[in-house]
């Protein structure tokens, strides 16, 4: 955190910066330890800029965390999300310029170059949104930064390109403007000058947002709308390369070149958030909360576009282009760790429903591959939070290549959902345990409605189309049902959590269950996991079985039943002791379980929704078994916004 110093009565000039390793809570508390007279002045000015790092570059550390500076005086302080690809060369070039350097992270070349910037200036009176427009040039990667100055006091400037930033507005008060236009303008040495006047003249005019009447108005900067809810649902959403500056309670934005979605100016939007949706409620853990959400949030997702009369479904973010996607060549789903296993989940439904040929890729191994994509290919995205780095990497490589983009997302705003041709919310509320859980069954549901919107018209598949939409009716119930096995679970967890290893098998349907079940536990137990599809085992994975190896196998009432009890077979033979996920009804599997968990039956493509959540709750259980904490596991980030 970095705090501004200068308060009108004291006029002293400097910015305090606390750091702290660790949890929030550490900082807090180090903050309120602190009772000196400066901070209790600082605290006065309400003016400040905070970061928690996922570490890019340079270990977790109190000199790695942000805000990093320009000098010991501080002058220059920025806090920065993202990763800079060219630091390497920025940093020599600094270096030989006699800047030294005290971090290992990529960020502080942002900090010791705007103070070049500053130090160079060929005029007095630049602004400081011109000195980080001038930065911004000289940036290879993607950021969003926030920066504070003890040259320009009561000031902040925020831009990005690449990584998310938003705008909360707060204001008792009428606003200016519901619409900040943007104000365009080039940057040359030669013009400089006369640009910084003009707009000095400018933030007066109405190009800027402030109350009216000189009333307060606040301004908040983050990267995620969950982070500024509890203060203001007005947000304004930036687009990259964006330069937001607010100073004495004005709020302007410029940039240097029009916008790619050419926009003369950005509106402020209201969101549906409310702070309790973003509160643990009686549950431990955010993760907890979120699993025991399920019956709601696949309501949720199905709410007011499923109609169970007519055996209808719409979804309006696609409907104008719905003919285009039946045209097409083929469906390329793509998206990255839970967002994945999703589309592999829904894979065979999407082709049995579609008729199309069917693409599931893995964001960054997609861009690896430098996949051919067409201009009559649908690619989907799928991205709870719509900021994945690689997945939007991958939207921007097909938009390129001219295909449609349809985005499927949990957060309004973000950078898919914007940058998509079309799109579908998965409307499953906001996700805050780092682990997905809520996310991955709205997914899922989204993926087979629009499955079921593509077929509407298809006189074959009609007893199919019935059946699903019965089996969607249904599942809210079922997944109560299924929670209310929390106990078993637990007592399931208390066996197994001192184990190194644990192996989860299945296949067709189920083996995006394995899959997801395999990343849960590894993300918050620690414990190795694998997710094994049934039909490889006898070329590898059966090596592993002996007496002690515990595994997991998820065997349904489906097509793949026979082939399942073979693998069990298998598995028994190399006195394997497997924990079977099975139908209620299953007498078959059962007699050769170590250990069973029964389901109630669904259509065999949801049933995956339900096969899900005991092994969410098994590695919620042996996470803080293991006493870990769930919903910030080591080394992990909610949204990952680095390649
Ligand atoms: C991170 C998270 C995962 C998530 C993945 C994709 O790795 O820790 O839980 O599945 O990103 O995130 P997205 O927001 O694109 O769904």
């Amino acid at each position: 955190v970095a705090i501004d110093g200068n308060n009108h009565e004291v006029k002293e000039r400097h910015i305090q910066l606390v750091k702290k390793r660790g949890k929030v809570k550490a900082l807090d508390e180090e903050l309120y330890k602190q009772d000196s007279m400066d901070l209790k002045v600082e605290f006065e000015t309400h003016f400040g800029i905070a970061h928690t790092r996922w570490a890019t570059h340079g270990v977790p550390s109190a000199v790695n965390s942000h805000p990093q500076r320009s000098d010991k005086g501080n002058e220059f302080v920025v806090i920065h999300n993202g990763i800079i690809t060219n630091y390497k060369d920025l940093r020599k070039f600094l270096e030989s310029k006699g800047y030294e350097f005290e971090s290992e992270t990529d960020t502080e070349t942002i900090a010791k170059l705007i103070k070049y910037v500053f130090d160079n200036r060929e005029t007095e009176d630049i602004t400081f949104s011109t000195l980080v427009e001038r930065v911004i040039q000289q940036l290879e990667g993607a950021f969003a930064l926030v920066f504070k100055s003890i040259h320009y006091p009561g000031e902040a400037v925020a831009t990005r390109r690449g990584s998310p930033l938003l705008i909360g507005v707060r204001s008792k008060y009428k606003l200016s403007t519901e619409q900040i236009p943007i104000l365009y303008r080039t940057c040359t040495l030669e013009n400089v000058k006369n640009i910084c006047k003009t707009r000095m003249k400018r933030l007066d005019s109405s190009a800027c947002l402030h109350a009216v009447g000189d009333k307060a108005v606040e301004f908040f900067f983050a990267s995620d709308a969950s982070a500024i809810i509890e203060h203001t649902n007005r947000v304004i959403f930036l687009e990259d390369d964006d330069i937001a500056a607010v100073a004495d309670g004005k709020l302007s934005i410029h940039r240097v070149k029009r916008s790619a979605s050419d926009d003369p100016s950005r509106a402020i939007q209201t969101l549906q958030m409310e702070l309790q949706q973003i509160m643990k409620g009686n549950f431990s853990a955010f993760m907890q909360k979120e699993i025991f959400e399920q019956p709601e949030s696949v309501f949720n997702t199905m709410r007011g576009r499923v109609n169970f009369e007519t055996n209808t479904v719409l979804l309006g973010g696609l409907k104008d282009h719905l003919k285009e996607i039946r045209r097409c060549r083929r469906l390329i789903v793509i998206g990255c760790g839970t967002s994945y296993h999703a589309a592999v989940a829904t894979r065979q439904v999407l082709e049995e429903l579609t008729e199309l040929p069917v693409m599931v890729e893995l964001a960054s191994d997609f861009l690896d591959r430098n996949t051919p994509v067409f201009r009559d290919d649908v690619c989907f995205f799928i991205s709870q939070s719509g900021e994945t780095a690689d997945t939007l990497l991958a939207l921007r490589y097909c938009k390129d290549r001219g295909a449609l983009t349809v985005g499927v997302t949990n957060t309004v705003g973000s950078s898919i959902s914007r940058e998509t041709d079309c799109g579908v919310h998965i409307n499953a509320g906001p996700e805050i345990g780092v682990a997905s859980t809520k996310a991955y069954t709205s997914q899922f549901i989204s993926l087979v409605m629009f499955g079921l919107m593509m077929s509407e018209d298809r006189i074959s598949l009609q007893n199919r189309r019935q059946e699903i939409i019965r089996g969607l009716r249904s599942l809210p119930e079922l997944i109560k049902e299924v929670l209310s096995l929390e106990e078993k679970i637990h007592d399931l967890a208390l066996e197994l959590y001192t184990q190194r290893s644990l192996l989860v098998m299945g296949r067709g349907y189920n083996y995006a269950t394995c899959l997801e079940g395999a990343l849960k536990i590894k993300e918050i137990t620690y414990m190795h996991s694998e997710g094994i599809l049934a039909g490889e085992l006898k070329h590898g994975p059966l090596a592993l079985i002996d007496k002690q190896m515990p595994v997991i196998m998820v065997i349904m009432k489906d097509p793949c039943f026979a082939k399942c009890q073979n693998a069990l077979q298998q598995v028994t033979a190399r006195q394997g002791r497997p924990i079977i996920l099975c139908s209620k009804d299953d007498t078959e599997s059962s007699k050769f379980a170590y250990k069973t968990i029964e389901l109630p039956h669904t259509v065999d493509c949801l049933q995956g929704i339900l096969s899900v959540i005991p092994l969410q709750l098994l590695s919620f259980h042996l996470a803080v078994l293991r006493g870990y904490d769930v919903d910030f596991p080591r080394n992990l980030a909610k949204s990952v916004t680095v390649e």
